[in-house]
């Protein structure tokens, strides 16, 4: 309305101040409240749906069994991105006096087609069963607002509440065998959602971080970002440095050439509870590494079969020393990463490897100032192929002898004893007789 009356406002202020003029004057507002009053409707289309939508009582009946509210709040409208819009903009089917009482679904893509192509193919696409997601779920319908504005429902801050709505419901997860079950409560515990709940730090991950927004995917999708071959890159947009470490790496190698028993940041991390390796619950923790981490695959004998990688590496690290002092709570001894590193592990025969020959001393040097180059070249992994390892077995070879000959020898000569001692009641008992 308001061009209306600037124009009315403008032309009556040129208007000089004598009494036959003020009638003018007074007949120009008299003109701009009637023409506000009965063509507002007219120029903006909302106005006469507003007539009854604004009616909080009114309801709609969707089905035979549902009625909803159709009023619509103006302000919250107004204030929305599509403010400036006709209802029948959207609700195109609105028109005629009264309109049908069933109208048609809003198609968002008569506007925003290049979202529609994307979201279609999508796992919540419009074929994928009444629950999943539509455009409205994740973005509200009077109430749409742009992503930077904070009251929105796609905001970083408010998004994971926003998918939580039916992520989080069992009915919907169990329909649609959704194998993760509550993400959120897993995320808001998560080194992530931490920074960006408390408002921390903006930059850290959110649901779409990870899975997009408007492409997202299940995990079998090869397409998907969380497809676990694609996983690396997904962390790799924020942990840029990581990332080009991991794909060099053993098992960066490994991810690439398309073997799954490598492992992607998500086996060592999780996904949804992210950790910092600082807490005690973390699977990366110092103090649970080997246990909680490397050894799931590095104490398979499938795994380490299947690739030829020597056997027994964990056993053998548990009972040695420096095992023995992680499992007494010690978090200065070394752990697996400590000597083969963390996202750079290679093999010992790789001059990259920080347990090459060439490296040892400096990496237990790092815990074992001036240790002495042939004691860090001592092998760590004590098993029957290395020497210290074949004096071990000898030793224990000896004693098992031992046992057998001591036990033995003793059994042997009791067994014999019994024997004589028997006959000697036999002849006396004959004797008496
Ligand atoms: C004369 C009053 C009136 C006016 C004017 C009016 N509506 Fe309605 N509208 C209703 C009533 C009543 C219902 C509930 C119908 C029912 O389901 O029983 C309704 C329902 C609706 C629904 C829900 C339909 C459905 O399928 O459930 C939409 C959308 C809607 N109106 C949009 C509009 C728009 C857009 C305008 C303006 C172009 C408008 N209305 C003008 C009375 C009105
Ligand atoms: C940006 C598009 C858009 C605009 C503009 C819009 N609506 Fe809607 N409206 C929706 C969507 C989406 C729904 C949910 C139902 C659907 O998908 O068809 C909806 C539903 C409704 C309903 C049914 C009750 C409900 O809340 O589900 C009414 C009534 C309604 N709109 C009235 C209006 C009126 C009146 C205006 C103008 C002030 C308006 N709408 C403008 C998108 C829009
Ligand atoms: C009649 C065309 C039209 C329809 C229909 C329409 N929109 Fe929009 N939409 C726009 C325009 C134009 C903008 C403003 C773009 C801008 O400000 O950059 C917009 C803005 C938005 C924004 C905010 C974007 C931003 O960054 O500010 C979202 C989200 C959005 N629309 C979603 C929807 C959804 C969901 C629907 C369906 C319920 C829908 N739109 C229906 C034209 C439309
Ligand atoms: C699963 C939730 C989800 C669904 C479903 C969804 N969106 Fe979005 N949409 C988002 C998120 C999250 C963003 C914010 C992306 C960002 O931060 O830039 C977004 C952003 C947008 C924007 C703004 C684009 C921009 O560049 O700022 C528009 C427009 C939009 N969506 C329209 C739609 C339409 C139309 C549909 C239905 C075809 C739809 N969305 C379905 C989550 C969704
Ligand atoms: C309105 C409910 C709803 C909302 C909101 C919603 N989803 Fe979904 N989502 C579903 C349903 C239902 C499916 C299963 C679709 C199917 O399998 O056909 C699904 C599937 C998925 C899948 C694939 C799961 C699988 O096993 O195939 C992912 C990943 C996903 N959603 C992520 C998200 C994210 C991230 C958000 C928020 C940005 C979100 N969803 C918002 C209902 C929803
Ligand atoms: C840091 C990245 C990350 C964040 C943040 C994240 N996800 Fe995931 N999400 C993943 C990965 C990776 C998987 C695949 C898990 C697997 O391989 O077992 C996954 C799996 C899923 C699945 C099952 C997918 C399927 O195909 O069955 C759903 C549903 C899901 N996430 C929803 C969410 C929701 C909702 C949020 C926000 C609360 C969220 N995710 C936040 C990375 C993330
Ligand atoms: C959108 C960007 C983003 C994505 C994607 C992302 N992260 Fe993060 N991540 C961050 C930020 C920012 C922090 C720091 C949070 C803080 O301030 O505590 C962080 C922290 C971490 C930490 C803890 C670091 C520490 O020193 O405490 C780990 C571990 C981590 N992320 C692993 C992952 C993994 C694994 C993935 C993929 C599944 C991933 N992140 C995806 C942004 C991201
Ligand atoms: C083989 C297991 C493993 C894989 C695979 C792995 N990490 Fe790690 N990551 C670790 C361990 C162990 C630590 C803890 C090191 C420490 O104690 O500081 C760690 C620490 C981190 C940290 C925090 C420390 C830092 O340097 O900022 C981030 C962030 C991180 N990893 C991200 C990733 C990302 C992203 C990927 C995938 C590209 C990945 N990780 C793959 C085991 C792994
Ligand atoms: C998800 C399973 C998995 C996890 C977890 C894992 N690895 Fe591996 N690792 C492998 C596989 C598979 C290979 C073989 C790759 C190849 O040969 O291409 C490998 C190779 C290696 C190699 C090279 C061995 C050789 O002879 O080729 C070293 C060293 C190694 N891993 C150390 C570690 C350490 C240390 C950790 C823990 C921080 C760890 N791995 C966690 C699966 C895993
Ligand atoms: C992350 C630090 C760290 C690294 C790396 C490390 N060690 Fe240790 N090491 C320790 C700690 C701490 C102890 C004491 C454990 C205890 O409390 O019994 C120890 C104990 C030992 C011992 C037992 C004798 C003693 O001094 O107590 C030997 C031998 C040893 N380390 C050799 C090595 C060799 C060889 C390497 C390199 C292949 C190495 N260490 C790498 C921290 C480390
Ligand atoms: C104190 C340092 C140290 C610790 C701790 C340690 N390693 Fe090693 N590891 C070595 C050295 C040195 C070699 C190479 C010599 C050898 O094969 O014994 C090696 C060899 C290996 C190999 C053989 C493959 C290759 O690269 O030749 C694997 C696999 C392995 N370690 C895994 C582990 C795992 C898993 C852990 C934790 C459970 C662990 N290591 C803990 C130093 C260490």
């Amino acid at each position: 309305m308001s061009p209306v009356l600037v124009a009315l406002f403008l032309i009556q202020s040129g208007i000089k101040k004598n009494g036959a003029t003020m009638l003018i004057k007074y007949s120009f507002y008299f003109l701009a409240v009637a023409f506000t009053l009965t063509c507002s409707p007219w120029i903006y289309g909302q106005g006469s749906c507003f007539e009854c939508h604004d009616d909080p009582d009114l309801t709609a009946v969707v089905s035979d069994t549902l009625e909803i509210s159709a009023y619509v709040d103006s302000l919250i409208f107004a204030s929305s991105s599509h403010g400036e819009f006709e209802c029948v903009d959207c609700h195109v089917d609105a028109e005629g006096d009264p309109h049908d009482e069933v109208l048609g679904t809003v198609d968002c893509s008569a506007c925003h087609d290049d979202v529609m192509e994307v979201y279609h193919a999508s796992v919540h696409g419009d074929a994928s069963g009444p629950d999943a997601a539509s455009c409205a779920d994740c973005h509200g319908k009077h109430d749409i607002l742009s992503a930077s504005d904070a009251h929105s429902k796609v905001y970083p801050l408010n998004l994971a509440s926003t998918c939580a709505i039916c992520h989080a419901d069992p009915k919907i997860v169990k329909k649609y065998h959704i194998p993760i079950h509550d993400p959120l409560a897993a995320y808001r515990n998560s080194v992530h959602g931490i920074a960006l709940m408390s408002e921390e730090n903006f930059d850290a991950a959110t649901c779409t971080s990870c899975h997009g927004n408007h492409g997202i995917y299940s995990m079998k999708d090869p397409e998907s970002p969380i497809y676990w071959k694609n996983v690396p890159e997904t962390c790799g947009q924020c942990h840029g440095e990581i990332y080009e470490q991991f794909t060099e790496s053993v098992h960066g190698v490994a991810v690439e050439e398309g073997l799954r028993d490598a492992p992607v940041c998500t086996d060592c991390h999780g996904e949804h509870g992210v950790k910092s390796p600082e807490d005690p619950e973390s699977r990366v923790h110092p103090l649970r590494v080997s246990a909680a981490t490397c050894e799931r695959c590095h104490a398979s004998e499938i795994i380490t079969e299947r690739y030829g990688i020597a056997e027994s590496r964990v056993i053998t690290f548990e009972e040695s020393y420096h095992g023995l002092a992680i499992k007494g709570g010690s978090m200065e001894a070394a752990n697996c990463a400590s000597c083969h590193g963390i996202h750079n592990i290679f093999r010992s025969s790789d001059p990259r490897s920080l347990v090459h020959v060439a490296n040892l001393h400096k990496t237990c040097g790092n815990c074992h100032p001036g240790i002495d180059k042939n004691v860090s070249r001592g092998a760590v992994h004590l098993t029957s192929s290395t020497t210290p390892g074949r004096v071990v077995k000898y030793v224990k070879d000896i004693y098992i002898l031992l046992i057998v000959v001591v036990i033995g020898g003793m059994a042997l000569h009791n067994g014999a004893d019994f024997i004589r001692k028997s006959r000697r009641i036999v002849k006396k008992r004959e004797a008496g007789a």
